[in-house]
């Protein structure tokens, strides 16, 4: 695993501690087969860690996000912690993520714009080895799960941020919803749920 510097993360969306987890599982699935999905990429501040430790791989990063910021709440998604997460906050242009990964020097990813309810299958990697999912939301979170996860290969990860962030309540509502009718080990790790199939 390369070395991150935490002075040099593009945003505030992610903790260096939770980079390195994120980092960590994606070595573990190297040899699983399929490609590697993020969907909720915003500036790309783990965009750029993915795509640098992909270099060589043979896999390929798709990147989704509505590039139109965060949708509206449902009710899964209330609480008085998060009050300032609203419709449009987290808002980022595609040229933005596109400027930041060529800075970053790191091949340039599969980049789709649309909310993730709008994805269709044929803009989804047939086999998917490692997903990142940091949509924020229930439906952010249930809607990418549904999209990827009869194409996850044996011994696929699937890492889900804002598990265990009380300002975010949807994300985990939706993993522990998915969990009852799909099956796969959870464990928690720093804000992270990390789910091995
Ligand atoms: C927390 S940010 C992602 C941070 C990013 N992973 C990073 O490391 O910089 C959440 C992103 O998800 C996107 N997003 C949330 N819900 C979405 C949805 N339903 N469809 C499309 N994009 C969504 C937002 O536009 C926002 O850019």
């Amino acid at each position: 695993m390369k070395h991150t510097n935490s002075k040099k993360l593009l945003s505030d969306q992610i903790t260096e501690q939770e980079l390195q987890v994120i980092l960590r599982e994606l070595a573990r699935t190297y040899d699983v087969s399929g490609d590697v999905v993020e969907f909720g990429c915003y500036v790309g501040t783990t965009s750029v860690y993915l795509a640098r430790e992909l270099q060589g791989s043979g896999k390929q990063l798709y990147l989704y996000d509505s590039f139109e910021g965060l949708p509206e709440k449902r009710p899964e998604d209330s609480s008085p912690a998060g009050e300032q997460f609203k419709a449009g906050e987290l808002h980022a242009t595609k040229k933005k993520l596109i400027r930041n990964l060529k800075q970053a020097n790191v091949p340039m990813p599969n980049i789709t714009k649309g909310w993730f309810s709008d994805v269709e299958p044929r803009q989804v990697p047939q086999q998917i080895s490692f997903a990142f999912l940091d949509g924020d939301y229930y439906d952010s979170v249930i809607d990418p799960l549904r999209l990827i996860w009869d194409r996850l290969s044996p011994g696929a990860i699937v890492v889900v941020d804002d598990y265990a962030n009380e300002a975010l309540p949807g994300a985990a509502k939706a993993v522990d919803d998915w969990l009852k009718t799909h099956h796969a080990h959870l464990s928690v790790e720093a804000s992270l749920a990390i789910l091995r199939t």
